[in-house]
């Protein structure tokens, strides 16, 4: 689906999206000449909801103005989303002593692997959707300055995506530790302009501890293991949060916490999810849907977002992740995989 960027775009009947529930005609006319000093405008925000009607949310900033410049649009989105009014504050809370989040599945039945990781920006740049080639490269020179600085277990090599030998880059992907090329939701949110340029994936000797360069976000720090030691997981992406704080600042919103590329990541960005085997479940989607509603989880692929489960494995994360606090994002995925856990074994 093309559209020409000035009128109103058609919406399918069967377009469920955020942006089709949100932005009227009415709304389209008022913001369609804003532009931001990064010179980013309402076409390049909505496109990606546009041309992928099958989009769950459709939205994307190119920098830190948009959310304000056109917050009459992604005000209704982000409180749809995270359920955050206008009047909410975000707080972040780094706090390991009050998780409480014991391995849910000590004999390793269910559980194959654990993933915690936040999105962040650098101050003072343009997001992705707005960032130019220079500016991009600016980033990967210096986040992979930053981190080789790192040491101890969070010690490692930043690997380029430019040049990077094809083997090597599907095996990354296969093991669930790099991002794939070409996705077109970030694609049509102008994200893969330059690929590969200024991609890269830092990560330790046991790639346990891995940094995304210049994917949806400028930063994706990751922390992941097999198993579902939740804490230790948690425990590893704070101290590695921490250190690169040391040399980077990154944006942040008093009202909307860090800011993302996309509205959904806004907040603590962090999505803790586990890798679940639940076949039973499975067969019963209309309970497994309603028991992760009501924990305010995600059902996502094996493989990632917009992708199939397979053999009953799921990616199971927390959804909610502004105006709650990064251990709440935790306890969320903790206290809903405890209850999954609970119905599959009843099953
Ligand atoms: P995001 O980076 O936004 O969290 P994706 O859904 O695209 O989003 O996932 C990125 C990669 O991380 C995919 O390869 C996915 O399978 C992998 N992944 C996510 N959660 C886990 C997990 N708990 N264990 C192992 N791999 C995971
Ligand atoms: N734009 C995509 C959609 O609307 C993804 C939204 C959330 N995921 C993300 N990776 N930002 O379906």
């Amino acid at each position: 689906m093309t559209w020409d960027h000035l009128s109103f775009p058609t919406f399918n009947q069967s377009c469920t999206s955020l942006l089709c529930r949100h932005l009227s005609k009415q709304l389209f006319q008022q913001l369609k000449s804003r532009v931001t000093k990064n010179g980013f405008t309402l076409a390049q925000a909505i496109n990606s909801g546009v041309v992928n009607q099958d989009s769950g949310v459709g939205v994307y900033a190119g920098d830190a103005e948009s959310y304000h410049l056109f917050n009459p649009l992604f005000d209704p989105i982000i409180a749809d989303y995270h359920g955050f009014s206008k009047t909410d504050s975000h707080r972040s809370d780094l706090d390991l002593q009050k998780l409480s989040a014991p391995n849910p599945d000590p004999d390793g039945q269910f559980i194959l692997s654990t993933r915690i990781r936040v999105g962040r920006n650098i101050t003072g740049l343009p997001l992705g959707p707005a960032i130019t080639k220079i500016q991009r490269n600016l980033v990967e020179s210096q986040v992979s300055g930053s981190l080789r600085n790192l040491t101890g277990e969070l010690a490692g090599t930043y690997y380029p995506l430019s040049g990077m030998d094809e083997a090597v880059r599907s095996q990354l992907i296969a093991d669930h530790f790099l991002f794939k090329a070409g996705d077109r939701f970030l694609d049509a949110a102008g994200l893969n302009r330059d690929w590969p340029e200024g991609r890269g994936i830092f990560h330790n000797r046991d790639k346990t501890f891995l940094v995304w360069v210049n994917e949806e976000d400028q930063l994706r720090i990751i922390s992941m293991q097999q198993g579902g030691d939740i804490e230790t997981v948690f425990s590893r992406l704070l101290k590695a949060v921490v250190e690169i704080e040391k040399t980077v600042s990154f944006m942040f919103d008093s009202r909307l916490g860090y800011l993302t590329s996309c509205p959904t990541n806004l907040g603590t960005a962090m999505r803790a999810s586990v890798h679940i085997r639940l076949p039973l479940l499975a067969d019963d989607m209309p309970i497994f849907k309603d028991i992760a509603d009501s924990y305010h989880l995600q059902i996502r692929g094996i493989d990632g977002e917009h992708s199939e489960s397979k053999s009953g494995i799921f990616d199971i994360s927390n959804k909610r992740r502004l105006g709650i606090t990064e251990v709440d994002c935790v306890q969320d995925m903790y206290d809903g995989v405890v209850a999954l856990i609970s119905r599959e074994k009843e099953l």
